[in-house]
């Protein structure tokens, strides 16, 4: 089972629970937003078993990020891809956004992936439209590359990649 980090100020990523599934449902107000966290794949509107199953929870490794109080402020995953540690449905809590929790969230995911997976790469997918997430993964150093040829949504969406500053070992 893979565990969770704890931060020098409290802050936790951590495996998400039944009501954590159920807090994130919360989070999405329409189909776009869903679409633009997740893709057009993941169904709306969702039950809670359809939830769970579009975000492919027995799949991948999948997080919470709590604050210090133990309030669930964001949710993330990874999977491997072409050697890479690919960061998939990133969101931060609705009304917590610009205020550096989702910029926390992707480096302690990024450091999961390395401690558990052993990744020093690492890449995401998102919509050309959604400037947010775009200026928040540009700010954090990722990079847009050539679009993979094997992926969907060419045309609509950015590839980005963001390497370790460690060596390889
Ligand atoms: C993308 C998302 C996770 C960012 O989370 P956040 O908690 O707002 O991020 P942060 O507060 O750490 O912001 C980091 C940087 O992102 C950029 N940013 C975030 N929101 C922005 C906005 N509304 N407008 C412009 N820039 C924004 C800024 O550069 C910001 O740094 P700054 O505040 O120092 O200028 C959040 O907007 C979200 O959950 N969106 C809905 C789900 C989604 O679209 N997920 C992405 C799927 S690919």
């Amino acid at each position: 089972m893979i565990t969770g980090a704890v931060a020098d100020d409290g802050w936790r990523l951590g495996p998400p629970y039944d009501a954590d599934i159920e807090e994130l449902m919360q989070w999405f107000p329409n189909a776009r937003s869903v679409d633009r966290w997740s893709g057009p794949r993941f169904r709306y509107p969702f039950t809670p078993q359809s939830f769970r199953h579009d975000c492919r929870l027995d799949e991948v490794h999948s997080y919470c990020l709590r604050d210090p109080d133990g309030a669930m402020c964001g949710f993330g995953q990874y999977y491997d891809r072409d050697d890479r540690g690919h960061l998939a449905r990133l969101i931060t809590h609705p009304q917590m956004r610009r205020s550096g929790i989702g910029k926390r969230l992707i480096r302690m995911l990024i450091s999961a992936a390395r401690t558990h997976s052993g990744h020093t790469r690492y890449s995401l997918f998102v919509y050309k439209d959604n400037g947010p997430a775009y200026r928040c993964y540009l700010s954090l150093g990722f990079v847009v590359q050539e679009y993979p040829d094997d992926a969907p949504l060419k045309g609509k969406c950015y590839f980005l990649t963001w390497e370790d500053d460690l060596p390889e070992a």
